[in-house]
């Protein structure tokens, strides 16, 4: 149970005081909701990146890598349907000039009310008109037209800048992977089912980002498309909704009063999918989008199929079957689930009546760092710097801090997610022991120096 208040703020200033989180281009007042990765956020965002790879990637038979490119070929968004179909309907207040996503707007006039891709400019103005909803900026009731906004980013390959030049930074990473299937059955030599998986930048050109992390129009998605026959699409289906609530509960060790289920409507659904249900999380500015899971049938290959006139067709070895492929996907915003992550992680644990101490509960394979070596006194600086070079060189991902008292040094890591802390003290020097602190529990245990290696290669 979390004895403190999360807001955005709290954790939003936590992440920057410490070094994982800061506003980029600070210097120059920032670009707005653009955000770059410390020391300690890179490191945490690489794990989750790691551990994602591991546990859906390598761990699975079924499941091969991929790194497609930012730019591609303008015809594949022609086929997958983002030049005509991924954008949002955008509404101007004429009075205070501030703009809004409309279907936000009447989402959160009558949530009931569902405006998808196919709700046209005029039902969207309608609405606006029976639901009578006024500017949440000035409360006037005055609006310009609707208009369609494409959120692909625009810009120019090579020195001509012009119609032909024309490139979009993708939006998904989904595509490159449609791109390769042919490419990738042939040389994996893998067999329908099977998937292939990729971690990646993707851009949006979001109308309302913010939320600090949540929405963002550059960040990192990891997604599958995951390749079947269209009788065992379902299952597939379920299979992931598995996987990734086993996922989200122990390594982002989210509890299960923050995170439901969310099925889309068949009016929510998008132009390719079936089935979709999203993962969403009580984030501190509310419930929000964290992972989708879409049943996006053959769409994909039969329109690159179609619009590249190449066969995207797979022949069953066995039955000899030739038929298109059905395809699952999970996709998950990197950034949105570190911001996920820390919100669960961070909490403010009452010691005594006077005495509180902020502690980041992250999971072992997630913290930034595994472990902190401390000098109880300057005077054992050269023994506790041959402690920690040597964990160093056995690759468990470690720190070192040797000023202020011991007490405030542990809070620090405590606060930081570091699971466990060394202190080298005169018994180091004596007896060749040293303790090891645990974050969670706070107790100490003592262990020869010559074990601490197997001590954490044992935790990996
Ligand atoms: N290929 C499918 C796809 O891209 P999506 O629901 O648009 O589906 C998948 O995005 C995930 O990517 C979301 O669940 C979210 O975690 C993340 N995501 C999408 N847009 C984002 C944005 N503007 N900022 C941060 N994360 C975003």
């Amino acid at each position: 149970m979390k004895k403190v208040q999360i807001n955005q703020e709290l954790i939003a200033n936590h992440l920057k005081n410490y070094g994982f989180i800061y506003a980029n281009s600070e210097i120059y007042n920032g670009l707005s909701n653009t955000w770059d990765y410390g020391p300690l956020g890179v490191n945490l965002k690489n794990n989750l990146k790691k551990i994602w790879w591991r546990e859906f990637i390598s761990k699975d038979r079924n499941l091969v890598g991929l790194d497609s490119m930012i730019l591609l070929n303008p015809m594949v968004w022609n086929a997958s349907g983002h030049l005509s179909n991924f954008s949002d309907p955008l509404i101007d207040c004429k009075e205070c000039k501030s703009r809004f996503r409309a279907d936000k707007l009447i989402e959160e006039v009558d949530s009931s009310i569902e405006v998808n891709e196919n709700s046209t400019n005029e039902v969207i103005q309608q609405l606006f008109k029976d639901l009578n909803i006024v500017c949440p900026n000035c409360k006037k009731q005055s609006w310009t037209d609707i208009r369609h906004f494409n959120l692909m980013f625009k810009t120019f390959q090579g020195v001509v800048e012009n119609n032909t030049s024309e490139i979009y930074l993708r939006p998904e990473t989904a595509q490159g992977i449609f791109l390769n299937f042919k490419n990738v059955l042939r040389t994996s030599r893998k067999k329908v089912p099977f998937g292939i998986g990729q971690i990646g930048k993707s851009f949006r050109n979001e109308i309302t980002p913010g939320n600090f992390i949540f929405r963002t129009r550059e960040f990192e998605q990891m997604e599958i498309e995951f390749f079947s026959h269209e009788s065992e699409a379902l299952k597939w289906f379920d299979y992931y909704l598995e996987k990734i609530e086993s996922f989200l509960t122990t390594y982002c060790k989210l509890s299960k009063d923050n995170f439901q289920l969310s099925e889309h409507s068949p009016e929510k659904l998008s132009h390719y999918s079936k089935r979709t249900v999203d993962y969403i999380y009580n984030f501190p500015h509310g419930w929000g989008e964290l992972w989708g899971l879409a049943y996006r049938t053959d769409y994909d290959l039969k329109t690159h199929m179609e619009y590249s006139k190449k066969d995207l067709t797979y022949l069953d070895p066995e039955t000899n079957e030739k038929y298109i492929p059905h395809v699952i996907e999970p996709s998950v915003g990197v950034e949105r689930l570190l911001y996920a992550i820390c919100t669960e992680a961070y909490d403010e644990e009452v010691i005594s009546e006077d005495d509180t101490r902020i502690v980041m509960r992250l999971h072992y394979d997630l913290a930034p760092y595994k472990v902190c070596v401390l000098p109880l006194v300057n005077k054992l600086k050269d023994l506790a710097n041959e402690v920690f070079d040597s964990l160093l060189n056995n690759g468990i991902e470690c720190c070192y801090d040797a000023s202020g008292s011991i007490g405030k040094r542990y809070r620090r890591q405590d606060a930081i997610g570091t699971p466990y802390c060394i202190t080298v003290d005169f018994d180091s020097l004596e007896k060749g022991t040293v303790s090891i602190r645990d974050r969670d529990t706070m107790k100490q245990i003592i262990i020869p120096i010559k074990e601490l290696k197997n001590f954490f290669l044992n935790l990996q």
